[in-house]
């Protein structure tokens, strides 16, 4: 579903030059969950903003569901038919003075599809958000409450591929538990396939099945989902990774090494 071979990705030239990510590839089937994983400033959000055209001075080979992809700004409208992004701040996404309706029935009007009110009222319903959501704004939801109707809007055009960066950052724990519950419900009723950005191994080895852990730009370690669980992944960075997701740990965190 979704291949990248070699991925290289800068910002800005000369003096300036920022190397944000190093010769990453991955292959991802059709209906997996692939995490990326790595301390802030890693490249995670980089690799997404590649792939959606966000950030466009890369090289390498990049296809999706069999389509390959220039590093140009603009995607096709047929991309977000197939891709599309869920960030981490969901009140820097949704626009404030515009009901929820508007939010999702926008997507609709884009590709140029009408009568978007039952395509809206079945993705309030299958993110868990009844009909009395619909006229409300952004600033009368809870934080879960907007990041569903993120997630709602990402799923309106029925996309194949949710690319998910910090989707749960922002949220409570509490929150965040059960915005995950919804995404691995989604996922398996819709036959979706995630890239799931965090810095949180506890929040990718929830959800995803295989994970990338990056550092400095790169992909240093693979691993499993089940590899994670028994505790045994093989670069001590992961492991570290591992030990901070588990919360503040006064004497694990006084070990730490500094991988800067
Ligand atoms: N628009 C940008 N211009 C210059 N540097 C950037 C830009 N976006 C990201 N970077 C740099 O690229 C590196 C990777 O950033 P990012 O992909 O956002 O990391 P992560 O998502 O893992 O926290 C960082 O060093 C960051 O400062
Ligand atoms: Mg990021």
């Amino acid at each position: 579903m979704i291949d990248i071979q070699d991925l290289n990705v800068t910002f800005s030239t000369g003096a300036d030059l920022v190397h944000a990510v190093k010769n990453v590839s991955c292959r991802i089937t059709a209906g997996e969950s692939f995490g990326l994983v790595g301390e802030s400033g890693s490249g995670k959000s980089t690799v997404l903003r590649a792939l959606c055209g966000l950030a466009t001075d890369w090289s390498g080979r990049v296809s999706i569901d069999g389509e390959a992809l220039e590093p140009t700004a603009r995607r096709s409208d047929s991309f977000y038919k197939t891709v599309q992004m869920v960030f981490q701040d969901p009140y820097g996404s949704l626009h404030p003075r515009h009901t929820v309706n508007r939010i999702l029935s926008e997507p609709i009007a884009i590709q140029g599809l009408d009568k978007p009110g039952p395509r809206v009222e079945e993705a309030l319903e299958q993110v868990g958000l009844g009909h009395g959501f619909r006229f409300r704004f952004p600033h009368q939801l809870s934080g879960g409450q907007r990041q569903r109707v993120a997630i709602a809007r990402a799923l309106i055009l029925k996309p194949k591929i949710l690319l998910l960066d910090e989707p749960t950052s922002a949220l409570d724990v509490s929150v965040q538990a059960e915005v995950l519950n919804l995404l691995m419900r989604l996922r398996e009723e819709l036959s979706l396939t995630f890239v799931l950005v965090s810095h949180d191994l506890a929040v990718v080895s929830h959800i995803c099945d295989r994970i990338a852990v990056m550092r400095n730009g790169e992909v240093v370690e693979e691993v499993t989902a089940d590899e994670l669980a028994r505790g045994e992944p093989g670069q001590r960075y992961t492991r570290q990774l591992l030990v901070a997701s588990r919360g503040y740990d006064r004497e694990a965190i006084d070990q730490f090494e500094d991988f800067g």
